[in-house]
Formats: structure tokens, sequence, C-alpha cells
């Protein structure tokens, strides 16, 4: 499958390339950002080979820096679905520690907004949990409003030393209406 080509320019991270993961890719990225328990990545291309999702990760040459998944099938969470069936969601925004703060997670939204832009949609949400304020402040800052609208995920992680944790958050609904231009910084290649 060949796919159009995001490039986004970073001001900190110096060749900054965001994509969605390749067959190619995914041994170095399994490599390169080992995720303990569960094989997140093989599971996340899969969804995309479906035709689902897009799963966006952002490079700088050989390292990954962070990922960021595109649901085309629409809101996760029941309670979103119900209210805004149309809607795409992103969802999995990840920027791995060492690489936060570095505008990492703002290129993977812009380019996970192109994507959906490109596709003739205009709604995009994010779920945010209720208490991760420093995600929802970002979101915010990127154009994205608070809908009221909540739901219950549940699910298991697994920490660096293979231990496994039950988790359970609750998320609001963000979205933004896009324009019709899917993003200053980002140029496509083929
Ligand atoms: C939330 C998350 C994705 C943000 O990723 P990030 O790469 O740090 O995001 P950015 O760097 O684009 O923006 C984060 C902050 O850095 C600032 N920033 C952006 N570019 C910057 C730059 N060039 N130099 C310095 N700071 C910068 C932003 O203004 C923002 O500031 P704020 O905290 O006041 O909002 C990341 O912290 C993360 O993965 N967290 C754990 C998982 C998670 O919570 N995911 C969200 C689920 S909804």
């Amino acid at each position: 499958m060949t796919w159009p080509r995001l490039v986004a320019q970073s001001d900190c991270i110096v060749g900054m390339e965001v994509r969605p993961c390749s067959d190619r890719d995914l041994p170095r990225l399994q490599a390169e950002w080992p995720t303990p328990g569960t094989d997140i990545h093989r599971a996340h291309h899969s969804a995309q080979g479906t035709g689902v999702a897009t799963y966006l990760i952002a490079w700088q040459g050989t390292i990954p820096l962070g990922s960021a998944m595109i649901q085309w099938g629409g809101c996760v969470g029941a309670n979103a679905r119900r209210a805004h069936p149309d809607w795409i969601e992103i969802n999995h925004v990840h920027v791995r520690p060492e690489h936060r703060d570095q505008a990492v997670g703002t290129r993977l939204i812009a380019a996970a907004e192109a994507f959906v832009a490109s596709r003739g949609h205009r709604d995009v949400a994010l779920g945010v949990s209720i208490e991760n304020a420093a995600a929802a402040r970002l979101y915010r800052r990127l154009g994205y409003e608070p809908t009221g609208v909540r739901d219950t995920s549940s699910y298991v992680w697994v920490d660096a030393d293979g231990h496994r944790h039950d988790a359970h958050e609750e998320d609001e609904l963000m979205v933004k209406h896009l324009g019709s231009s899917p993003g200053r910084e980002i140029g496509w290649q083929r």
C-alpha cells in the first residue's frame, strides 16, 4: 500500500517526520520503542491494515518520538458516538517522555487533522481524561473545545517491570471544526 507522505517541520526537533506506520516501519518501531506485555504497535498497525484506523508515527530519522491513531469509524465512546455519529476521533496520542514539550504532540495532531481533512471530514474529536489537565490545555491551544460529552473507559496497562494494572478513566470529548485548509505547516509528498 502506498501512503501520501506527510512531513512536519519542527522548530525544535530537526527533520521530524510524521507518517503512517508502514510494514517496513513496524520492526524498527517495535525494536526502538518496546511496549512490555502487549505489542501495541502491531495491534495498531493491524487495525490500520483493515482500514478502520491510521497509525501515525512521528520520527526523527530512525528514532520514533510519538504516535497517534485516527479512528475512521468514528468516536470510540458510546456516548460520544450517540451524540456525534459523524465525527472522526484522534486517539492514543502518546509522546515518549524524553521527547515531550518539543511540539511532537502538536505535530502529530496537525498531521492527523491533515489526513482527516484530506478525506473530506470537517469535525475531528479527541477524548481526554478529566484528570489530564496538561493534555486538555494542549488541545485547547490547538483549537479543540470541550463538548460536555463524557465516556468511561477501562483498560489494562503493563509497566516497565511487566506488572499489569487495571485502569479506569472518565474522558471528555473535545471537538475542532477544520477549515478548508488542512494545516499551514504540513506539506504533502508522494
Ligand atoms: C499530552 C502529550 C501527548 C503532549 O505531547 P507533547 O509532545 O509534550 O506536546 P507539545 O510539545 O506539542 O505540547 C506540550 C507543551 O509543550 C509546549 N511546547 C510546544 N512546542 C514547544 C517548543 N517548541 N518548545 C517548548 N515548549 C513547547 C506546548 O505549548 C505545550 O505547553 P502546555 O503544557 O503549557 O500546554 C504528552 O505529554 C503525552 O504523551 N502524555 C502521556 C499520554 C497522554 O496523556 N496522552 C494524551 C491522552 S488524551
